[in-house]
């Protein structure tokens, strides 16, 4: 049933059962709101629309328009641009960030970076789980400690704001992003959301901390068919009930920020969803905290109209800047947007940048660098790759593998690549099958726990048919959004295993080799027949910088913990649906339930 605004409005606040009285709630620190007051009195509209505005760091001119269009805050998503080591990226940073405060008023800036698994935008960084992983360990205390040394070793390398988390509910694993997102379970999510935030930002204004930001509101796993900024038909009620109490956990956790989703709701563009943004997140759920826009929004969803409906910060990047600045200006003039809502959005800004004590403390800690990808920061890595992984088979006790076996044979080249097994927002925004600094692969691992022969037979062509065991290493090449989509045109992705992958194990199982496949997948994947064709079969999914955690379990130091955060599918007919399997259908039978996991 598609609903139109107002109605949509007055449903969303009975289901909520609050009233349109509601007033926003404001800081409980009485003393920034006085700040923020005195501060908004003296700011011209120009320095107000300044602050809305995000820009790159390394955009033609940066530099000036920090300086004369009064920029607000700078966003990082991928690569190395900021210099080679992390003391050149602070350099950058504290850069651009004395040319804010020598501005009129000398505003501080926010630095925002797409840290989704650990701060993954650097090379030597902690690299963690995608979040699917962290689902299946379904640990809370573990969560909170990864995102506080996410948290360190972001503001280590200049940031003093993160992407992340990402609270999507994901129904249908062609999404290319259901590995950023912890589980299909709403209670998981909200359960991991939770311990999430309270990582990150811990006391906001410790130079540790960093600003957390709940992602992408709202239904941005729930679209149909799994297509990234698509169409989410979803009633109003499925909606409250399955996808928002992620972001009511977000907010009384003080999150910072929200991020608004590139998908539509019953045809609404989520980023001019006034009724989603200000009546239900704003006003009914009390958020005081920032929305910020997806990438490019102003020329992306009508101009304008992404203000109107609420949005405090406009990702204005790769050429939007003037055109936001300069139309956003027009409209106030013209009274086509109220100095209300601009008003809101800079409260909204300088309330989180007084919370991180930016004024007093602007620049990033120094001392902080010699931590970034430290043993420590390391050790819990590996725990949570120990944890992730979930055993889905184990056929005469395969596993766990003796190490006094005489040799072992290792296929595939994700058994052999740190850059593979990491998954997309890995280096690069849509990962790289390169080795990276710090990163240990799931070979090395293995060849720590043997103590007999290992041999390493990458594309299974050197028939090592001598061996007492095969370690078939298989799984999906790196994506993020949009072109890890299923069906997106840039790709030719399946839900399933290549033909070289299949072939792989069907090299060693059919000659009587026992053959235990670890499956690299940012989702489950369709994989029955590898399934009853190996002895046992362990859903990894993108484990991150530490690899070696794998044999760790693989060898039997340690049990399986983890337990199926999806259901896992049996056929592509599970998609002919808008949705796949999982326990919010009913009407499709997975192969493994959602929560399924086996022990030794
Ligand atoms: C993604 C966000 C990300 C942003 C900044 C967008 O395209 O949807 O998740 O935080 O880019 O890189």
């Amino acid at each position: 049933m598609k609903i139109k605004p107002i109605t949509y409005t007055l449903c969303c606040f009975l289901l909520m059962g609050f009233s349109c009285k509601n007033e926003m709630k404001v800081s409980s620190e009485p003393l920034i709101e006085q700040k923020i007051e005195a501060l908004l009195k003296q700011m011209t509209l120009d320095e107000k629309i300044g602050q809305m505005s995000q820009i790159r760091h390394f955009e033609e001119n940066a530099d000036v328009h920090v300086s004369e269009k009064f920029i607000g805050s700078v966003i990082h998503t991928q690569g190395s641009t900021p210099g080679k080591s992390a003391r050149d990226w602070q350099k950058r940073f504290v850069e651009l960030q004395k040319k804010a405060l020598s501005t009129r008023l000398g505003i501080p800036l926010l630095f925002g970076v797409d840290a989704v698994h650990g701060q993954n935008t650097f090379e030597g960084a902690t690299i963690f789980p995608h979040n699917i992983g962290l689902g299946a360990a379904n640990n809370e205390i573990l969560v909170e400690e990864i995102a506080k040394i996410t948290a360190l070793e972001s503001q280590a390398t200049g940031f003093n704001w993160v992407f992340s988390p990402c609270v999507a509910i994901p129904y249908n694993e062609k999404w290319g992003r259901v590995y950023e997102a912890f589980s299909e379970s709403t209670e998981i999510t909200e359960k991991l959301t939770r311990a999430s935030i309270k990582g990150y930002q811990g006391n906001l204004a410790d130079a540790t901390t960093v600003m957390a930001t709940a992602k992408h509101f709202i239904g941005d796993g729930a679209t149909d068919f799994g297509v990234e900024g698509g169409e989410t038909s979803l009633s109003v009620s499925e909606i409250y009930q399955y996808l928002l109490p992620p972001y009511k956990v977000a907010v009384q956790e003080n999150v910072g920020a929200v991020m608004a989703s590139f998908n539509s709701i019953n045809g609404i563009s989520m980023h001019n969803h006034k009724a989603l943004i200000i009546d239900t997140l704003k006003i009914g759920m009390k958020f005081n905290g920032i929305v910020v826009s997806d990438w490019k929004a102003y020329s992306r969803f009508n101009g304008i109209e992404v203000v109107n409906a609420g949005i405090d910060i406009i990702m204005a990047v790769d050429g939007d800047l003037e055109d936001f600045q300069e139309g956003l200006k027009k409209a106030v003039e013209e009274k086509k947007v109220s100095i209300g809502r601009i008003d809101d959005a800079v409260r909204r800004i300088l309330r989180q940048k007084f919370k991180l004590g930016l004024f007093e403390n602007p620049f990033p800690d120094a001392t902080l660098v010699s931590k970034i990808g430290i043993k420590k920061h390391r050790e819990i890595a590996r725990q949570a790759v120990r944890e992730s992984l979930v055993l889905l088979k184990n056929d005469n006790h395969v596993l766990p593998i003796s190490k006094k076996t005489k040799k072992i044979v290792v296929v595939g080249e994700h058994a052999n690549s740190a850059g593979f097994q990491s998954g997309g927002w890995t280096i690069n925004w849509q990962g790289t099958s390169e080795n990276y600094k710090g990163a240990t692969t799931i070979l090395e691992g293995i060849k720590k726990q043997s103590k007999g022969e290992v041999v390493y037979d990458k594309n299974a062509t050197e028939n090592h048919f001598d061996a007492d065991l095969a370690i078939i290493v298989v799984g999906e090449i790196p994506y993020a959004e949009f072109f890890g989509d299923i069906g997106h045109e840039s790709n030719q992705l399946q839900l399933t295993l290549t033909d070289e992958h299949q072939k792989y194990i069907k090299t060693y199982a059919e000659k009587g080799i026992k053959t235990v496949v670890v499956l690299i997948s940012g989702r489950p994947l369709i994989v029955t027949e590898q399934i009853n064709s190996s002895d046992a079969f362990v859903a990894a999914w993108l484990p991150g910088s530490e690899g070696d955690g794998i044999a760790e379990v693989l060898f039997g130091d340690y049990n399986f913990k983890g337990k199926l955060p999806h259901s896992w599918p049996k056929d592509m007919k599970d998609y002919e649906k808008n949705y796949g399997p999982n326990f919010w259908d009913k009407t499709i039978k997975p192969l493994f339930e959602f929560g399924f996991g086996l022990e030794y």
